[in-house]
């Protein structure tokens, strides 16, 4: 009999998130892939098997065997969204705006995105990647096994590159795999608040074409991992014509696309991100019918962020519904950053998109899971319990795989392995 390093047996559910390649939409999005009574072989790092446990336990012999008591068993999430390599604290930020502050008002008067750019441009890149790696111990604990990491705190050559150096170190030491993104059209730093376009020269002139060239000779590149570069079109951000102009720049580079698009104004950046081919629009809480139509016929993951909604103590969401009715490939992220999203848990994701945006469980699982993945060109290599993807689990303290996003704010993952190994358990 064959042998293999690993099986987890004993798996009452296991929710495989499966999708026989490509993303999920529409009622797809309702089938969670449950095997019952299953087991999963594992051989380096990788699914092998996926089936009932009698015929898995036919079939090979194992090194090592993990027991899942019953329990459920699901895919590592994905967190397609995230600003997590930062400095500073917005704490009196969040003070202010429970007080009836703006977040767009605060950003205008050099607060908010700005104040992290200060303190993240005075920080060494060891720092930097040491308090990433903090937040994404506690990613981990909620069950996040790959996560999108942007740049967009340095707003100039130096800083950005800095930030770049500490997400592929944060790659180099967490268990978390890691996809960078260059977001140096996150905000205007206050060098260039007079001279706006001068800026948007910067990023397509040096900032991007340097992180090109880093990424070129980086790690990431050498396993196979896309980089991607976003842009925050938005009022007192980038506008319409400077988002096209960074999208180009980068398009030209060879780097995937995605856009913060539609979150508080609709500057029509969704129709130009899925007219370029963009992996992912992000937000779109202000998002039309006719763009939801033009993302439905689009191969564009839509990203929402309920946690950012829910941190502002807004009662409007993104139309998650309408767009999973429409046909579009939604996914699911926490969008963990200082200012909008101070969330590392994609549970606490999908409670938020059950209650506000109408997403039942099962589409909650596969917008955190598989989608996810789509969002950040990983869908082939993680997402769901499929052979041949990376053995990325999730043992859940449940035997009822819903209550991922029934309960909230507590530890519904009991154990995660990522790429076959126990990388945190609560035994
Ligand atoms: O996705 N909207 C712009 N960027 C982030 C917030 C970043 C910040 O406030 O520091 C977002 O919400
Ligand atoms: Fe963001």
């Amino acid at each position: 009999m064959p042998q293999v390093e690993l099986i987890v047996h004993n798996i009452g559910h296991l929710v495989t998130c499966a999708s026989n390649g490509g993303p999920k939409r529409g009622a797809a999005m309702l089938d969670a892939g449950i095997v019952k009574d299953a087991a999963v072989a594992v051989r380096e790092g990788k699914i092998v098997a996926v089936g009932p446990e009698n015929e898995i336990a036919g079939r090979f012999t194992a090194a090592d065997s993990i027991d899942a008591k019953g329990r459920t068993v699901c895919p590592g999430f994905v967190d397609p969204h995230t600003h997590i390599v930062f400095a500073g604290s917005r704490i009196d930020e969040f003070e202010q705006k429970i007080r009836g502050a703006d977040y767009l008002e605060i950003l205008e008067g050099g607060g908010g995105i700005i104040s992290t750019v200060r303190a993240t441009r005075e920080s060494a890149e060891d720092a930097l990647a040491a308090g990433a790696i903090e937040r994404l111990d506690k990613m981990l604990a909620c069950g996040t096994t790959t996560c999108e990491i942007k740049t967009g705190y340095g707003l100039d050559t130096k800083t950005e590159l800095k930030m770049l150096n500490a997400i592929a170190k944060v790659d180099r030491t967490h268990p978390v795999d890691i996809v960078p993104t260059v977001l140096a059209a996150h905000a205007f730093p206050p060098e260039f608040v007079e001279r706006k376009d001068a800026y948007v020269d910067l990023i397509c002139g040096e900032i991007l074409p340097k992180a090109w060239d880093w990424y070129a000779t980086s790690h990431f590149r050498g396993k196979g991992t896309p980089i991607f570069a976003d842009v925050f079109c938005e009022k007192n951000a980038f506008d319409l014509a400077q988002s096209e102009r960074v999208l180009k720049t980068a398009k030209a580079l060879w780097f995937g696309l995605k856009a913060h698009a539609d979150e508080f104004t609709n500057l029509g950046c969704t129709k130009l991100a899925v007219g370029m081919g963009a992996a992912s629009v992000d937000h779109l809480d202000a998002i039309s019918d006719e763009e939801i139509a033009l993302l439905a016929a689009s191969n564009s993951v839509a990203v929402v962020t309920p946690p950012v909604n829910f941190n502002f103590g807004s009662a409007h969401f993104a139309d998650a519904r309408k767009m999973i009715d429409s046909g579009c490939v939604v996914a699911l992220s926490t969008d963990y950053n200082p200012g909008s999203a101070p969330c590392p848990s994609q549970p606490l994701a999908m409670a938020v998109a059950c209650r506000y945006q109408k997403l039942l469980p099962a589409e909650a699982l596969n917008a955190a899971t598989i989608n996810a993945a789509y969002a950040i060109g990983l869908g082939e290599q993680v997402g769901s319990i499929e052979g041949g993807k990376w053995a990325d689990m999730l043992i859940l303290e449940t035997n009822d795989f819903r209550d991922t996003a029934y309960e909230f704010g507590g530890q519904i993952v009991r154990t995660v392995i990522k790429k076959g190994d126990v990388v945190f358990g609560l035994e």
